[in-house]
């Protein structure tokens, strides 16, 4: 039972801390992979951001790129055209007016150009194409300048008077080496932002630092661009142009707002559940001053909800994996318990039967140290006794001689007869003690022959008959028939069955019967007296063959009756055995071998 409970404790613990163990590394494997795969995502999405926001500004050179070579282009044919040549040299304006006026039709229409200006070799205004009213003013701007002194085609982004931002291409004519005047044409900037938003999907954004510019030129330029303007938007910039789908203006101040307050190029923002992403590049005009800003502003909404989808799917996918690898190796624990289970029954069997196995040797070498003990014990009383018994054994005959002629001389009615008969009488009780302790201590000479079982039991009980009668003790004789002879000493025998007789008499008081029976086993004779006596102690038991053991009164019981049947047995190489129970009986159980093994 102990063992069970030990058992299951060690197993159930053991399964238990695999599992424990197991779960901790799947939840500590899963916080790793949802963190690696939301770090994956982040630098993808992060990367995808950061390409996007650049190729805005990539997008936004290249466009300013082109659009001046297909200006300079144009130009270039212009500068081509002898007819042109004429007429600007002639600086009539309605010549020019109407060599120009149909191509600058198809350049706006075509090409989103906005401006057309012929000026002369003083750089003084003859006629602005898309706006022919104004004209005769020196053109000063940058671009003018520097065509001028460089003699080429120059371009660049110009800030304009009203606040607009405009790409403005400048080409010098010459005739001859002689410098006939000035070809220029021009865009506006929003219309780069614009595509740029189309083909990005982005918000762009067009701040002026409002130092650069007059307000009510501003105002009056964007009104005239169908442009809202609103000065006070914002403290130092206004927006000239914003190409927007999704913000609110709200939010685009936020943001914008976001980026002048705190002085950062990036920004992040996050507003009714969408995530935005924004920047700003600085835009510098041709004579390399920062004159504004172009703000980009990214939608990051549906990217991060796609990065979250994608760890929710990985992180379930690892989960499943994970729960299936749990339910295996649970299986496969169970299994492995029930092996161990049985291995610790098969070890609980073996245990208990060399417990068994134990018991039996232990219960085996008591008995024989038992037995050992009591031969030992025998033997030296047996020395003692054999000593004293040899040493009395003359004396007592020369007594027991002088007794019985004396007796023999006198007449029965002398004086002297009793004692000296008391005397002969006692002195053969002495002999007879002395035979027997001869016997007792082997050093008593006996003669072997072989007997009729049957016959020298029958003999021994007619001793012990008139003593039986007297306490009505009944004898039974059981005799088996045909019994072989076997080797033995006669006087021996008889002493036996006159020993226990004796005690079987003395353990019946009241009456009682004696049952003497006699048997042939395999290769012995059986011998069994019983009685109907008192029966013995346990404690008895254990002392009965000891010499001088006796629980009679002292007179009574020498107490070497049972230790002399015993030496007489073992003499005989036979086995004795007794078995007794108080208030009932007690039955002597003498084995003697038909042919003796050893010699006497
Ligand atoms: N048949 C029996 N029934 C009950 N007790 C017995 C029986 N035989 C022997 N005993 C017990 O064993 C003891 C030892 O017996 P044992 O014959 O050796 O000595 P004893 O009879 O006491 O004395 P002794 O035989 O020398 O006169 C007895 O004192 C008695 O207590
Ligand atoms: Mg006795």
């Amino acid at each position: 039972m102990q063992t069970k409970e030990l058992e299951n404790g060690i197993s159930f613990k053991t399964k238990a801390r695999i599992l424990v163990f197991m779960i901790a590394s799947i939840i500590f494997l899963l916080s790793a992979f949802i963190f690696a795969i939301y770090r994956l995502q982040n630098r993808n999405a992060s990367s995808i951001i950061e390409k996007k926001l650049d190729s805005a500004q990539q997008l936004f050179n290249a466009q300013l790129e082109s659009d001046a070579n297909m200006m300079s282009a144009v130009l270039k044919s212009f500068l081509s055209d002898d007819k042109m040549k004429a007429v600007l040299s002639s600086r009539n304006r309605k010549l020019l007016l109407e060599y120009s006026k149909s191509i600058f039709e198809q350049l706006r229409n075509e090409h989103k150009i906005t401006h057309l200006y012929f000026s002369g070799p003083e750089r003084v205004n003859i006629l602005r194409v898309h706006n022919p009213g104004k004209n005769g003013d020196i053109i000063n701007r940058f671009t003018m300048l520097e065509a001028e002194r460089s003699k080429k085609i120059f371009y660049g982004i110009e800030l304009g008077q009203m606040g607009t931002f405009t790409l403005r291409v400048v080409a010098p004519c010459y005739e001859n080496g002689r410098l006939l005047g000035y070809i220029e044409l021009g865009e506006e900037i929003d219309h780069l932002t614009h595509k740029l938003s189309e083909i990005l999907v982005l918000d762009v954004y067009l701040a002026i630092k409002k130092k650069f510019i007059k307000r009510k030129e501003w105002e009056s330029g964007m009104s005239m661009l169908g442009h809202q303007a609103d000065w006070n938007r914002f403290a130092d910039v206004v927006i000239i142009n914003e190409d927007q789908d999704i913000l609110s203006r709200d939010f685009a101040d936020d943001i914008i707002r976001g980026h002048y307050s705190k002085d950062i190029n990036e920004g992040s923002m996050k507003k009714n559940g969408r995530y935005y992403r924004s920047r700003l590049n600085h835009i510098k005009d041709v004579s390399g001053f920062e004159v504004g800003e172009m703000i980009i502003v990214y939608n990051v909404t549906e990217l991060i909800a796609s990065r979250k989808t994608y760890t929710i799917v990985a992180s379930s996918i690892f989960l499943a994996v994970g729960s299936l690898l749990y339910f295996i190796f649970y299986i496969y624990l169970s299994k492995i318990e029930q092996e161990l289970k049985s291995a610790y029954e098969k070890l609980e069997q073996s245990n208990s039967s060399l417990e068994k196995k134990v018991d039996e040797r232990t219960m085996e070498l008591k008995e024989s140290q038992e037995k050992l003990v009591q031969t030992s014990k025998m033997a030296a009383v047996g020395q003692l006794a054999g000593g004293v018994a040899h040493e009395i054994n003359n004396p007592l005959g020369v007594i027991l001689g002088f007794a019985q002629i004396v007796v023999r001389n006198i007449k029965e009615g002398d004086n002297l007869y009793m004692p000296l008969k008391s005397i002969e009488r006692e002195a053969i009780r002495c002999k007879n003690l002395v035979s027997d302790l001869l016997t007792f201590s082997r050093t008593g000479k006996s003669t072997m022959e072989l007997i009729d079982l049957n016959t020298t039991i029958g003999s021994a009980l007619a001793l012990v008959e008139t003593r039986s009668k007297t306490q009505n003790v009944e004898i039974i004789r059981i005799f088996g028939e045909g019994l072989p002879k076997i080797t033995a000493n006669s006087n021996q025998i008889q002493q036996i069955i006159v020993n226990l007789c004796n005690n079987a008499i003395d353990a019946m008081p009241q009456a009682g019967k004696i049952t003497i029976g006699t048997s042939k086993l395999d290769k012995e004779i059986e011998i069994t007296v019983s009685d109907t006596g008192t029966g013995m102690s346990e404690e008895t038991k254990k002392h009965l063959f000891e010499p001088f053991f006796t629980t009679k009164e002292v007179g009574k019981g020498t107490g070497l009756g049972l230790s002399l049947v015993y030496e007489i047995v073992k003499k005989h190489n036979g086995n004795i055995e007794v078995k007794s129970e108080q208030n009932t009986g007690t039955t002597f159980i003498i084995k003697l071998p038909i042919t003796p093994t050893v010699p006497l």
